[in-house]
């Protein structure tokens, strides 16, 4: 939610911070904007709506030239998105310009205090209350650092604010307290930016920065404190992607290139997990075997998504280890009491690794006791730092709003995750587990045979461009897949789409199907007898009552294609692996569908990649 980028150093500051931002556009794009300091005052331009609208006003009204900024892309939280709410905020004397990620829960009581003292402020927003007090810290004689140390432990909630003091124009300061920020480390430039994407082509050289923590940069230095003054302890790290894994690559949506590279992303998530005898070797997690041996119950925090690679890991983690497994959704987790111990392994998955609610969620269960694992793809993120391992998944860097490599890898750690735990706790035979892992190293072969067909997908997204509503019908490990294909498409198609395990539908959902209705089945593979039965039966039901079904069933399997309109054949697989094939028609159809409708695909509107608010 929202990106930030500040820089100090030797370029021009607008051009560098306007290149990060559209970087970071992803994270929000209501309006963006601009701030540097010049002949002793803030001079900024910003827009609303995405950066295209900042570039042409910088292009009409062009800012002076300066060699340190701040600049912001905005996710509306508090305030519509127009100009007058768009960041920079700057303050009622001109000092200040500041940005910020997040939100100040306290804002009203602050307003109101400055009210008193006459500040009456211009915008809707949260953070020009934050800008006007450091606004008032600097005219009373405090420099940018100490104000921001004195404005930050003020603030109730999440954020990070970035700031520049026009007196001091060579210098930015920033702060951070459960919002993402991490500092770029250049040769005579140095930035502060949510995201590492958005100085990726001038360093991969950078630093974590830890909770409640200040920044100070200029084109030579960096210093960090926490909020008292103290020098805090900082974690530098060498970024392993280049700006070439950022970009499209030839691509007209990073989301079509992101299902291109799954093949690529599943086979790296694979990579060195097992030794020269066959046994699974986690090197990242950080929780002991004899721990892992303890755990009575696992249960699974994630948002969207990464809940549905959760409710696929608990059939498999279930089936595996024989150890209970829910799945709960991280924002519901924390607020019902419940029942967690130090003998509990929480998993957490995120791709952004910044979710706020899974982010709550993780602290609340350590408060209980108990450990938690993360999933995670975003290197230095805040929830694998706040977990007590991780495990990554190696899908490069996702960009498009809508998650698609960074599901399959997530469900692909899920599984390594659960064998994992079998081996450890010895539910499975060594050889059982060696013939999962050799099943699952043969899938970036299987998915790239599932993306060198997409005929079928493609005449379904013509046929099917005018559709207002889309049902999805799964069972067992094919629910989850059901529920993750009507996301796709309501988040990218804007239309009515429901998943539904298939099951439940004679008990309501049936009621829906009308003459024409598209409904997509995913048939699970024949190994699993009575289970393909139940949905083929499923299938003759919604058939009789006119649905147009759209099958997706392993090749060969001619019952559910004699009764499919449009059959979608998927390679042979066993059941539990099965949600990483057919995941894919699922996503390439919404991003076909939503190309098609004119949507933009990458930044689907009212969304953020990466969700930092409660
Ligand atoms: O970064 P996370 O995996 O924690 O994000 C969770 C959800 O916000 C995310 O999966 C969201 O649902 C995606 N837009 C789905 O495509």
């Amino acid at each position: 939610m929202c990106g930030i980028v500040g820089y100090c150093g030797h370029r021009s500051a607008v051009e560098v911070v306007v290149s990060g931002l559209r970087r970071l556009e992803y994270r929000g794009y209501d309006s963006a904007g601009v701030a540097v300091g010049a002949h002793g005052r803030i001079v900024e331009a910003k827009k609303a709506g995405k950066i295209s609208n900042l570039d042409a006003e910088l292009a009409a009204h062009p800012l002076p030239a300066a060699t340190a900024g701040v600049g912001h892309t905005r996710w509306a939280t508090h305030g519509p998105p127009n100009d007058l709410n768009a960041h920079p905020h700057v303050s009622e004397n001109g000092r200040v310009a500041l940005v910020h990620n997040g939100i100040v829960e306290n804002w009203a009581t602050l307003r109101d205090e400055l009210a008193a003292e006459g500040v009456v402020p211009v915008s809707d927003t949260d953070t020009e209350i934050a800008a006007q007090l450091l606004g008032r810290a600097v005219a009373d004689g405090a420099d940018l650092t100490t104000a921001m140390r004195q404005v930050a432990p003020r603030l109730e909630g999440a954020f990070t604010l970035v700031a520049v003091d026009a007196a001091h124009p060579d210098t930015v300061v920033a702060a951070r307290r459960n919002s993402p920020l991490v500092v770029g480390v250049g040769d005579g430039e140095n930035f502060v930016a949510s995201d590492v994407a958005a100085f990726i082509e001038h360093t991969r050289d950078a630093i974590e920065l830890g909770q409640d923590q200040v920044v100070t940069i200029t084109a030579d230095a960096v210093t960090v404190t926490d909020f008292d003054g103290n020098d805090a302890p900082t974690t530098p790290y060498h970024v392993d992607w280049d700006l070439a894994a950022a970009e499209k690559g030839g691509f007209d949506w990073f989301m079509r290139k992101e299902i291109h590279e799954q093949p690529e992303a599943i086979a790296n998530t694979l990579l060195g997990r097992h030794d020269a005898a066959g046994r699974l070797v986690l090197d990242e997690l950080r929780i002991s075997e004899a721990e892992l041996r303890l755990v009575d119950k696992i249960v699974i925090i994630a948002c969207g998504t990464s809940f549905y690679a959760g409710m696929v890991a608990k059939y498999a983690i279930e089936h595996w280890t024989r150890t209970p497994c829910e799945v709960e959704l991280a924002s519901e987790f924390r607020y019902r009491d419940p029942i967690v111990s130090p003998r509990t392994l929480v998993v957490a998955i995120s791709q952004s690794g910044e979710t706020a609610d899974t982010l709550m969620a993780i602290r609340y269960a350590r408060e209980q006791g108990s450990k938690v694992l993360s999933i995670c793809n975003t290197n230095g993120s805040t929830i694998p730092r706040e977990s007590d391992a991780v495990i990554y998944t190696h899908a490069g860097p996702e960009i498009g709003v809508a998650s698609t490599k960074g599901f399959t890898t997530q469900l692909v750690a899920c599984y390594l995750l659960g064998l994992y735990l079998a081996q450890v706790r010895r539910t499975k035979y060594d050889d059982e587990i060696a013939a999962v892992v050799a099943e699952l190293e043969t899938m970036p072969d299987l998915v790239q045979r599932v993306l060198d067909d997409q005929d079928a997908v493609m005449r379904l997204a013509d046929e099917l461009v005018d559709a207002h509503s889309v049902l999805f019908l799964g069972r067992h490990v094919g629910y989850p897949v059901a529920l993750e294909g009507a996301l796709k498409l309501k988040e990218l198609a804007y239309i009515h789409a429901e998943g539904f395990a298939a099951g439940e539908l004679k008990h309501g959902p049936i009621a829906l199907i009308e003459q024409g209705l598209p409904v997509f089945v995913v048939v699970p593979p024949r190994g699993r007898d009575q289970l393909h039965g139940k949905v083929v039966s499923n299938i003759h039901e919604i058939r009789a009552r006119g649905a147009r079904t759209i099958v997706l069933a392993e090749e060969d399997d001619e019952v559910a294609a004699g009764h499919a309109s449009i059959l979608l054949s998927l390679p042979k697989v066993s059941t539990l692996l099965q949600p990483l094939l057919a995941a894919v028609p699922l996503q390439l159809f919404a991003c076909e569908l939503a190309t098609r409708q004119g949507n933009d695909v990458d930044q689907p509107r009212n969304l953020a990649k990466s969700v930092t608010v409660e």
